[in-house]
């Protein structure tokens, strides 16, 4: 069983074909990157895995169920509970605490805001961010801030956690400390993982590498 599936997706804004028939299967706890040049389409494929963008064609499937023939709602639960997200610019609320905002998918899913802090909190002895559990997203460095958004990504243990060029703001030192952790976390918590880079060194952390280009998901290297 995979446990997260694109087949034939196609997808255009206006008259600009992002995916012309991209297909790619996950497997449980796989960890995939996939690469490309810039534009390529890889941010948009992982929106259709993601079920934040419905493809015009094609078959997105979650543990074997379809998810781009859900409507919004029930897109957008799926999100809440199966997912996790880490962007490139930690996208952190930046009113919250650091704390705060790794305890929101919990929140948002329902949790108490005792037990939810509860989980939150090893987040950051684990990560090496003990101490700043009450600082704003302002007074984080920026791999600081990273760890703490990937921290919010997993804390829920999401299926599948994807990740769209989680080192693309960081030097290349602090990206592989975010990249260390962020493999290490999911291996233990069984994640699968759909990371998106264009960068070697960071695709090399992924049990397989495949290649988006011109919309198609049309090379593979096993690694
Ligand atoms: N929201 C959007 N509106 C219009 N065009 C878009 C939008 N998002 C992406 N595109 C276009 O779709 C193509 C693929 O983009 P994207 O998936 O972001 O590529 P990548 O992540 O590989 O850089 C590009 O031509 C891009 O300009
Ligand atoms: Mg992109």
């Amino acid at each position: 069983m995979t446990a997260i599936e694109a087949r034939d997706v196609a997808l255009s804004f206006g008259s600009t074909p992002a995916l012309r028939g991209a297909s790619l299967s996950v497997d449980p706890g796989e960890i995939v990157a996939v690469m490309g040049p810039s534009g390529s389409g890889k941010s948009t494929l992982l929106h259709c895995l993601a079920g934040i963008l419905v493809p015009d064609a094609g078959e997105i499937r979650l543990d074997g169920r379809r998810l781009d023939t859900m409507n919004e709602q029930e897109r957008s639960v799926l999100r809440r509970d199966r997912f996790g997200f880490v962007f490139q610019f930690g996208q952190l609320v930046p009113e919250l605490t650091a704390e705060e905002n790794v305890a929101l998918p919990l929140l948002l899913g329902g949790v108490r805001r005792t037990a939810a802090f509860q989980e939150a909190r090893p987040w950051f002895e684990r990560l090496g961010l003990a101490g700043l559990e009450r600082r704003r997203s302002g007074e984080l460095s920026g791999g600081q801030a990273q760890r703490v958004a990937l921290a919010r990504g997993l804390v829920a243990r999401p299926s599948v956690l994807f990740a769209d060029e989680p080192t693309g703001a960081l030097d290349s030192l602090t990206g592989e400390q975010v990249m260390d952790l962020l493999v290490a976390c999911a291996r233990e918590q069984g994640t699968t993982v759909v990371l998106v880079t264009h960068e070697a060194r960071v695709a090399a952390y992924a049990d397989r590498q495949v290649i988006v280009r011109d919309g198609k998901v049309n090379a593979l290297v096993r690694s």
